[in-house]
């Protein structure tokens, strides 16, 4: 039986949650994410924990929730089903219907989430995927995931939770995580929360990077977006594609740094170089096609994605934070009605923040430049055509696949790699 203080925790909790595909959507979750090790902050009665888990995912939910008994949640779960599908119902002009169409819609959808949280729970508690813990402290230890997600809790309820607390759960999500992302932005009241450019500004200071990516999700009206937060090593780290310890990567870099006096100038010299001294393998037909940095030097060719891979090398080299940025370009240069992505790199300079360049190789009508915070890219994005919104700081699994798999020229144009959607 319960007790009055019990009875009283119970009540005050309201129980309701998203399902996997509408985590997919407000965290842009590629299948890369999917794959990785990954801790819900605040998941409640979601059903992202259990089916990901299904799917052979890896990941653990925390939240306070988590102390009660499956009869009581889900007692709990039809009581303030009724309450908020109300209160949905008559403000229904108040949210925005794409997602998820109409109310009847929604409620069909938490519901159908929460009996599928319900149907886990306790399996999921025997396997330690659900553990009542609680922000701002958590028990894991230092980066034991990649990523951590907090989906509609930190700046949502910034009426109830000061800015102390926010930036304390912020900073204890980076300690177990290499990355943090977090959706809305917006508070209850429909504004943005009065924390975030203080968040922001308190992050960056000590090192991260946070970023403001806009996803596909809005049901609360302009809450478009997601905070993702991460580590400045993701962007300099060496990996067996920016492999940049290569002898002649790192003397090459070391070379292009030599006599420079800021990032600034380090990076205009490895850009040159890559842009000017690399042939891009389409427009000069080379028969290879290549993918590590290494590699990209030694053939002096590569495709604008591994062009990106040596320029990568090189600054990361130097110690300059480099990610790889896409977009979706129509190749109509190689064939007819066919879109791909293109690859190019975004570059953190201290004086500038995150800089986009593009070394793919100047010709006729593409004249990429450096000329920071001036963008110049080498294509002006049309119609139908649209830029990827990260910053990635490992190269695309599709990218890198394509680059492995096809190992000419015709058997490239065959076969660019591509998204269907800007959000991957
Ligand atoms: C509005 S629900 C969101 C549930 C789910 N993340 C979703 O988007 O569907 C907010 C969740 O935050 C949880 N929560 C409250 N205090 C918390 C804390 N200190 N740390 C982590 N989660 C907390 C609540 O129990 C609740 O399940």
């Amino acid at each position: 039986m319960n007790t009055n203080n019990e009875n009283y925790k119970l009540k005050s909790i309201v129980p309701w949650g998203r399902n996997l595909d509408e985590y997919k959507t407000i965290f842009n979750l590629s299948q890369q994410d999917l794959n990785s090790k990954i801790l819900g902050c605040g998941d409640g009665p979601s059903s992202f924990n259990a089916e990901l888990t299904e799917l052979g995912g890896e990941i653990t939910s925390i939240d306070p929730i988590y102390e009660f008994t499956k009869g009581q949640l889900s007692e709990r779960i039809d009581e303030v089903a009724r309450e908020v599908m109300a209160m949905v119902r008559e403000n229904s002009t108040s949210f925005v219907w794409k997602n998820i169409k109409n109310p009847d819609e929604l409620e069909s959808t938490r519901m159908g989430a929460m009996k599928n949280f319900l149907e886990d729970y306790e399996q999921g508690l025997k396997e330690c995927r659900y553990v009542h813990e609680m922000l701002p402290s958590l028990s894991f230890s230092d980066k034991q995931f990649e990523l951590a997600l907090c989906s509609h809790f930190l700046f949502l309820y910034s009426e109830h939770l000061d800015f102390e607390f926010h930036l304390n759960a912020i900073m204890e999500m980076l300690r177990v995580a290499k990355e943090v992302r977090i959706f809305p932005l917006m508070s209850l009241e429909n504004e943005y929360s009065p924390y975030l450019d203080k968040v922001i500004n308190r992050l960056e200071a000590k090192g991260y990077v946070a970023q403001i990516v806009k996803t596909d999700y809005e049901f609360q009206q302009g809450a478009d977006e997601m905070l993702v937060v991460k580590d400045m090593q993701k962007y300099l780290e060496e990996t067996p594609i920016v492999d940049y310890s290569n002898k002649k990567v790192y003397s090459l870099a070391m070379n292009l740094a030599n006599g420079c006096k800021t990032d600034t100038q380090i990076t205009k010299k490895c850009f040159e170089y890559v842009r000017d001294n690399i042939n891009h393998s389409g427009d000069y037909r080379d028969e290879i096609t290549t993918y590590k940095a290494s590699d990209v030097l030694k053939y002096k060719t590569g495709w604008c994605y591994a062009k990106s891979h040596l320029l990568a090398g090189l600054l990361r080299a130097n110690g300059i934070p480099t990610g790889f940025c896409y977009q979706r370009l129509s190749c109509s240069e190689y064939k007819k009605d066919i879109y791909c992505l293109h690859g190019l790199n975004s570059i953190y300079l201290k004086e500038f923040g995150w800089y986009r360049v593009d070394a793919r190789g100047n010709k006729e009508g593409v004249n990429a430049q450096f000329n920071p915070p001036h963008e110049q890219l080498a294509f002006k994005i049309e119609e139908h055509e649209f830029d990827l919104p990260v910053i990635y700081s490992e190269p695309l699994d599709e990218v890198v696949c394509a680059l492995k798999k096809y190992k000419n020229y015709d058997e490239m144009i065959e076969n660019f790699p591509d998204v269907e959607s800007q959000y991957v």
